[in-house]
């Protein structure tokens, strides 16, 4: 038997309940005890930690966001805020701890490896910002929020003859930019990856008006630039109509997709294979349809993948 402590951290994403409830009942199947701590590593720091059984996940797979709700908590980045939780840990005699969570969460999850916890990852962000796993727990979720968003857009920038740049979510990664650009037909992709050319993106925009082309969807990652005063200066140059859309935080919520519960099922029964094998600091991915795991250190420098192929993809056929 052994005592096992779980944890979301970071941005919310659809499918992390479906990996608690896996965690936590595989756990319990192979007699293990679990320990559910709320709100992140602050929680973990507060000593918010309650004993699981295998109800305690009960009505959870279908729900959004996280029931064990999440924190963003910078302090844990100071060693000694880490020897701490070490010692809530001790306390509780809880020798393994799985973290649902984003890069930020991971790197915290690495260095308290490094402090003798045995760790075990599960990559749970809306961004898909996590090289070393082709998907990221939420972002199958939340690339359907946002074609959602953007094929309603279409038809009012369409009725009304106008440009619409769309800001969607990512941090610094392209990934729901390119998917949503490619599922929705838009004519502009931008993106950390693509780079942006305002003067070049603006003259194409002149020209495709020219073409003939009455409306224009343009997609762009969050933190390029300012998208509503992007509007307004394409606006004043050119004369075309332009409006900008924030989708925000509405691409975190919703009730996970049948990838994202399917995701975070087998993620979770891997975990705790791991932790039946008294194996730590490793997280949990998918590559291809295979669930794999690897060391948390080397899975941090993985690089970006290539997104050229997608991007191509986009451009051939916009
Ligand atoms: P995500 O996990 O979604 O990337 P954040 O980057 O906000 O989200 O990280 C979540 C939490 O992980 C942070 O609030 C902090 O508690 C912890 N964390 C982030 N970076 C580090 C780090 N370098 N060292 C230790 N803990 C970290
Ligand atoms: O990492 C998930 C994410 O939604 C990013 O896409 C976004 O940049 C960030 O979190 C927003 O953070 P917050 O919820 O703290 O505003």
């Amino acid at each position: 038997m052994k005592k096992i402590g779980i944890l979301t951290s970071g941005g919310d994403s659809p499918g992390m309940n479906a990996s608690v409830r896996s965690v936590v009942r595989t756990a319990i199947s192979y007699g293990h005890e679990v320990y559910g701590i709320y709100y992140g590593y602050k929680g973990l720091l507060d000593e918010n930690i309650q004993k699981f059984d295998r109800y305690s996940v009960s009505e959870k797979l279908d729900k959004g966001g996280t029931f064990l709700r999440s924190a963003r908590f910078p302090e844990f980045k100071e060693e000694s805020v880490r020897r701490q939780a070490v010692e809530v840990l001790k306390k509780y005699g809880i020798e393994y701890l799985v973290i649902v969570g984003g890069d930020g969460s991971f790197m915290g999850a690495k260095k308290l490896t490094e402090l003798g916890v045995k760790c075990i990852g599960i990559p749970g962000t809306i961004d898909n910002d996590l090289s070393y796993t082709d998907f990221t727990l939420g972002f199958d979720t939340a690339l359907n929020t946002v074609i959602e968003a953007i094929d309603k857009l279409r038809d009012t920038s369409a009725s009304h003859q106008r440009c619409n740049i769309v800001e969607v979510m990512g941090r610094n990664c392209g990934d729901l930019s390119i998917h949503s650009a490619i599922s929705t037909g838009a004519k502009h992709l931008i993106t950390p990856e693509t780079g942006f050319d305002k003067e070049k993106f603006i003259n194409e925009l002149i020209e495709s008006n020219e073409r003939g082309i009455e409306y224009s969807i343009v997609v762009m990652t969050e933190n390029i630039t300012d998208v509503i005063q992007l509007a307004k200066e394409i606006e004043d140059r050119t004369g075309i109509e332009t409006r900008a859309t924030i989708l925000g935080h509405v691409q975190r919520g919703g009730s996970p997709t049948a990838a994202d519960r399917m995701l975070g099922m087998r993620l979770g029964v891997r975990a705790i294979e791991l932790i039946n094998d008294n194996i730590g600091g490793r997280c949990v991915g998918i590559d291809g349809d295979e669930v794999i795991d690897m060391d948390i250190t080397k899975a941090l420098a993985v690089p970006s993948r290539s997104k050229k192929e997608l991007i191509n993809l986009f451009e051939i056929t916009k």
